[in-house]
């Protein structure tokens, strides 16, 4: 049987191959699940320009606002080797602007999901749209 975190497995899994990751050589990619239960991804996206690179989270949430999606409620990124990789900083604030704190975010390698957190977990006392009122 396909479970939701597979569905997301699988589906960040198949973005991962497509990252254009020439200079870390580190793919990465990203699924989001959004309210209604649709499902973006997204892969990293380097450039010579290195600070112009950007994460497979990012790309993802491109994709679902692109679509007119607004609300996310499951994220999973798939990482190579064999440390934890976790969305780093500048994608923890990316996902907040459309995420509660009861968000999921699951970290995966290569051969599948290896920790799960909330958003509230990896980014506690966050700002956030509220904060503008
Ligand atoms: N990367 C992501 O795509 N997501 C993260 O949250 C962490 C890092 C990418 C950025 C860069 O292309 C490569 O991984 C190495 O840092």
């Amino acid at each position: 049987m396909t479970t939701d975190v597979d569905e997301l497995f699988q589906a960040a899994k198949a973005v991962q191959a497509k990252a254009h990751a020439p200079y870390s050589r580190f793919r990465v990619g990203a699924a989001i699940r959004t309210a209604s239960g649709r499902v973006f991804s997204g892969c990293n996206v380097e450039n010579a320009a290195y600070p112009q690179g950007f994460c497979a989270e990012a790309s993802a949430i491109a994709a679902m606002v692109t679509a007119g999606e607004r609300e996310i409620v499951e994220v999973l990124t798939v990482a190579e080797g064999d440390e934890l990789a976790t969305s780093c900083g500048g994608c923890r604030q990316k996902i907040r602007e459309f995420a509660g704190p009861g968000a999921l975010i699951h970290a995966a390698g290569p051969g599948g999901v290896r920790r799960t957190f909330t958003l509230e977990e990896l980014l506690p006392f966050s700002f956030g749209p509220e904060n503008l009122g």
